[in-house]
C-alpha cells in the first residue's frame, strides 16, 4: 500500500497525512508559516526532537493519560501560552494521544477565541478515530467530555512509526476503536479484521497502514454528514459512540482508574450488541461472532458494575440523551447501525440485568 496518502476533506478544512517518519518535517514546515509554535508533548514520547533548535518554537510537555483532561490542565496550559506571548499568528501542535489532543484542540479553540491548530496523534487509538472530526474536551466530575467544543484541526499528521514504543494494552485499545468501525459500516472490513487482527496487533505495517485508512474513512462519513452531531437518525455522528453509552459510564464509574479508554468501550460494544440483541435487532449468530472476535483478540467484554443501579445514574448523564431516556448507538447487524431513541432509565437497567 502506499505510505503516503492525502485524505482532503474541503468541507472540513482538515487534511490528513499518513507518511512514517515524517514529524520533524511536519513540524518545521509549521514553523516556516507561522510567528510562534507550541508544540505540546506528551512526555512518554520519545522522538528525534531536532526541530527543538528551532528559534520560533516553544516544547511544552505534559503527563498525559485521562487525568489530564481537567479543568486545572485547561488552565495550566492556556495561562502558559498567555504568559508566553501567544499570539493569532501562532500555532498549537498536539503531539500525543487522545487525551492529550482532547485537552489541547479545547486549549487551541479557546485561547484568543482559537489558534492554528495541528495534531500529531501518537497512540494507535488517537491515529484511528480521536485526531479525526474535531471534536475535543475534558471531563467534569459529572461524567466524560462534558466540557468542549468542535473546532477542526488545519493538518493531522499519522505517523506508524511512533507506535513501536506503545504498550500492548495501548495497542488493544486502539483496535477496540477500529473493530467499532467495522461494526457500524462495514462488514466486510469486519471480515477482514477477524482474518488480519493477529498481525495488526504485532503491528505490521502494511496491515496498521490499510485499518487506519478504512477507519479514517468510516469515522469521515458521518462526521461529513453531521459535523454537530445535530441529526437524530441513523446518519448522526452518534452513531460513532456505539459503545460509548455504556463504555464512557464505566470510565466515570471508576472514575478513569479500572480501564483505559478501548478497554471500557470493548465492555460497552459487547454490552451494546447484547442489547441490540435483546432488542431483536441483531441476531444470536452475529452476536456469537462479535463476542468470539474480541475474545480472540484480549478485549474487555464484561464487567460486573453492569448489573448495578448507579451505573443508571452516569448513563443519564450522556450528551446524547434528550427527555429524561437514554439514548444508545446500536447496530442491527455486522457493519449496519442504528440511532435507537428512548430507552426508559428502567428498562435499561432490567435490561443490563437479563443479559
Ligand atoms: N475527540 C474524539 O473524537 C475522541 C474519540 C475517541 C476517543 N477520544 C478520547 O481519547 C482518549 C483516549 O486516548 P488514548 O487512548 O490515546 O489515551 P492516552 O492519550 O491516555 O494515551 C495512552 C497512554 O499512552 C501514552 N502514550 C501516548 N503515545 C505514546 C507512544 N507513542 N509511546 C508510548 N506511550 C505513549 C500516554 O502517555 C498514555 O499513558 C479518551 O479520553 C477518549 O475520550 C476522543
Ligand atoms: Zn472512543
Amino acid at each position: 500500500m502506499r505510505n503516503k496518502l492525502f485524505i482532503k476533506n474541503k468541507k472540513l478544512k482538515t487534511e490528513i497525512l499518513i507518511k512514517k517518519n515524517h514529524i520533524s518535517k511536519f513540524i518545521k514546515n509549521i514553523s516556516n508559516k507561522n510567528e510562534k509554535v507550541f508544540c505540546i508533548l506528551d512526555s512518554k514520547i520519545k522522538i528525534n526532537l531536532d526541530f527543538a533548535k528551532i528559534k520560533n518554537i516553544q516544547i511544552i510537555t505534559i503527563q498525559c493519560g485521562e487525568k489530564v483532561k481537567t479543568f486545572d490542565r485547561y488552565k495550566y496550559l492556556s495561562e502558559k501560552l498567555i504568559k508566553s506571548n501567544v499570539n493569532r499568528k501562532s500555532a498549537i501542535v498536539a503531539i500525543g494521544g487522545g487525551t492529550l489532543g482532547d485537552l489541547a484542540g479545547f486549549v487551541a479553540s479557546t485561547v484568543l477565541r482559537g489558534l492554528d491548530f495541528f495534531l500529531i496523534p501518537t497512540t494507535l487509538l488517537s491515529q484511528v478515530d480521536s485526531s479525526i472530526g474535531g471534536k475535543n474536551g475534558i471531563n467534569t466530575i459529572y461524567g466524560k467530555n462534558l466540557l468542549g467544543t468542535f473546532y477542526q484541526p488545519k493538518e493531522v499528521l499519522i505517523d506508524i512509526s511512533v507506535l513501536d514504543s506503545l504498550p500492548k494494552k495501548e495497542i488493544r485499545s486502539g483496535y477496540a476503536e477500529i473493530i467499532k468501525h467495522a461494526l457500524i459500516k462495514d462488514d466486510l472490513f469486519f471480515g477482514w479484521l477477524e482474518k488480519n487482527a493477529d498481525k495488526l496487533l504485532r503491528l505490521n505495517k502494511l496491515t496498521l497502514e490499510k485499518a487506519i485508512y478504512k477507519s479514517i474513512m468510516i469515522k469521515l462519513f458521518f462526521v461529513k454528514k453531521d459535523e454537530k452531531e445535530y441529526l437524530l437518525n441513523n446518519n448522526s455522528r452518534a452513531i460513532l459512540n456505539f459503545g460509548h453509552t455504556i463504555g464512557h459510564a464505566i470510565e466515570s464509574y471508576y472514575n478513569y482508574k479500572k480501564y483505559n479508554h478501548g478497554e471500557a468501550v470493548s465492555i460497552g460494544m459487547i454490552t451494546e450488541a447484547k442489547i441490540s440483541n435483546y432488542l431483536g435487532l441483531l441476531s444470536s449468530s452475529e452476536l456469537k461472532k462479535i463476542i468470539a472476535h474480541f475474545k480472540k483478540c484480549g478485549l474487555k467484554i464484561f464487567d460486573s458494575v453492569l448489573n448495578e443501579k448507579k451505573l443508571i445514574n452516569k448513563l443519564a448523564k450522556d450528551k446524547k440523551n434528550f427527555q429524561n431516556y437514554i439514548n444508545f448507538s446500536l447496530i442491527d447487524k455486522i457493519g449496519s447501525s442504528i440511532f435507537y431513541k428512548k430507552l426508559d432509565k428502567n428498562k435499561v437497567h432490567k435490561i443490563l440485568k437479563s443479559i
